[in-house]
């Protein structure tokens, strides 16, 4: 048989756990091989070892059938191997060449001069093979993320890989961008390249992969042909029992309005019209979705509700109270709650451990601190409560550092801390993003509980089966305006796509 890469009975350990307990994959050449595994089951580790950023404690790796040591990212390269992380960074004020052929081209001149010119041309070359679309003296900061990770691959490509490894890849994509990916993979499959393709999607595995290998905390289950295997076995190869994809709820009750925006008028960091006399009403007890394609407000009007910018014009009120001036501080002390977009940027201090991060906005309280001196005792029982019922899995749990978490572990532990919180309003940006189907299946559990006690949830999502499963009313937004609202009852997906392209809901009927 024709494999590229053999990862053979491979361990590795971290303090605490075991992420990978004798792991065997192997990858054809050709092929996309699909790589699936609850959050924390050890892929990115995997992959991690494959790419020479982390040794193995044991087992072997083979490429094109020879048994190879590789000790940092650099031999990985030099064998053909590339791979884009979970989390990947750019350097947002270079261009996508500056951004490619930094740290891998010979430096000339004293390292000082690199041949920008000749390089642009190369990778405009590559992109127009593989179909890529990227422009090559465009400036990282102002293309978007789904162009960002195309360099990526570029990069990859710059350096002539063979092999490539993507991590989640899809995760922080629209929907379009992941059929354009779609796309994108099976040019590079036909020009000859192999691929890791890590994703929680199944629909992802179904309509992309050819084999996919399911890991379960860190040991291998099995490796199955994807087309003779249903999205529903392979879901329960990976948590081990049967995964309902569909949500259960009774109907709303609607209480008192909890948040009101008013006429509001808000403008993006470029100063163009982000949201246009925008009003909306969540009350206590509902479920408000918003769907719109990508980047027609929606993070305008978060940003807005939650403080991180300013109103034009218009109000918010919370609970009655107007909150339009009001600090981000006050605000959160003042009931609301977010799951952030960006877990990174805004959700996490990686450097801190996770107690210390489940009591960011309330250690300066009872009982977590007391005259000033903080409650350790008391910080890490409240810890303990939320990495229980969520489930976050980590090394040495309350005191692993956030960075140690894999991707979707960091993910639960935010939405943890923002439900424990219990606030009279919860914003949940893409609160699913990156999470396995097991976890997606808790998380819209709470998300509902949170409503039946009567509290308002805003929920802000870019996939419209979530929108849809999970909300009581829909609102519409496109270019900054809202289209209409809809009950979820009474509504389909045709009806919100036409509305999500600007159509509204008497000319659509
Ligand atoms: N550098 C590290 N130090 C300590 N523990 C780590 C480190 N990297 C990973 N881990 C732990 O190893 C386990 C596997 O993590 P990994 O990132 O491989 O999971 P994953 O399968 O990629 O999950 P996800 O789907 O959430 O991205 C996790 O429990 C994580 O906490
Ligand atoms: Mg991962």
């Amino acid at each position: 048989m024709d494999y590229v890469v053999e990862m053979l009975n491979i361990r590795k350990e971290f303090t605490g756990i075991v992420a990978n307990d004798d792991i065997t994959i192997r990858l054809k050449r050709g092929e996309i091989h699909a790589l699936l595994g609850e959050n924390g089951a050890g892929k990115s580790t995997l992959m991690s070892i494959l790419f020479g950023m982390y040794q193995a404690d044991r087992g072997s790796i083979k490429v094109n059938g020879k048994e190879v040591r590789i000790s940092n990212p650099n031999v990985a390269n030099q064998m053909g191997i590339g791979m884009v992380h979970q989390h990947f960074k750019l350097v947002e004020d270079f261009t996508v060449t500056e951004n490619i052929i930094m740290g891998s081209e010979p430096r000339k001149w004293l390292g000082l001069v690199m041949d920008t010119r000749k390089a642009g041309k190369k990778i405009e070359e590559l992109s127009k093979q593989y179909g890529l679309n990227v422009d090559p003296y465009a400036k990282i900061e102002d293309i978007s993320v789904g162009m960002q990770q195309r360099v990526e691959i570029l990069k990859m490509l710059y350096r002539k890989a063979e092999v490539l490894i993507l991590d989640e890849p899809t995760g922080v994509l629209t929907p379009q961008e992941v059929q354009e990916l779609g796309r994108i993979m099976k040019n590079l499959i036909k020009e000859g390249k192999s691929i890791i393709l890590i994703t929680h999607k199944l629909k992802e595995i179904k309509a992309f992969a050819d084999r996919c290998t399911v890991i379960r905390r860190g040991k291998t289950i099995g490796t199955v042909d994807v087309a003779t295997t249903s999205e529903g076995a392979m879901a329960e190869m990976m948590v081990g029992r049967q995964v309902s994809f569909k949500v259960e709820k009774t109907d709303s009750v609607p209480g008192d309005v909890v948040l009101q925006v008013k006429s509001l008028t808000v403008r993006n960091s470029k100063k163009s019209l982000a949201l246009n006399d925008f009003s909306l009403e969540v009350r206590a007890g509902e479920i408000v979705g918003i769907a719109g394609v990508e980047g027609n407000g929606q993070s305008d009007l978060v940003e807005a509700i939650t403080g991180l910018r300013k109103a034009e014009s218009g109000s918010i009120d919370l609970n009655g109270q107007n909150i339009t001036a009001k600090s981000i501080r006050e605000r959160i002390e003042s009931g609301i709650g977010h799951i952030p977009e960006d877990r990174q940027k805004r959700g996490l201090i990686l450097d801190y451990t996770l107690a210390e991060n489940m009591v960011l906005e309330v250690y300066h309280r009872e009982p977590f601190s007391r005259k000033g001196v903080l409650k350790n005792s008391a910080i890490r029982q409240y810890a303990n409560r939320i990495i229980d019922s969520f489930d976050v899995r980590s090394g040495e749990g309350a005191v692993s550092a956030a960075r140690s978490l894999s991707g979707g572990n960091q993910q639960k532990a935010i939405i943890g801390r923002e439900i424990e919180r219990n606030p009279l309003l919860l914003i949940a940006v893409q609160p699913t993003r990156g999470l396995d189907v097991g976890s997606i299946e808790y998380i819209h559990k709470r998300l509902i509980e949170h409503r039946d006690n009567g509290k308002a949830v805003l929920l802000i999502s870019l996939e419209l089966d979530e929108i849809m499963n999970l909300s009581d009313r829909i609102a519409i937004v496109n270019q900054g305006e809202l289209i209409g609202v809809v009950n979820a009852s009474e509504t389909n997906e045709n009806e919100i796509g036409l509305m999500m392209a600007g159509v509204k809901r008497e000319e659509g009927a």
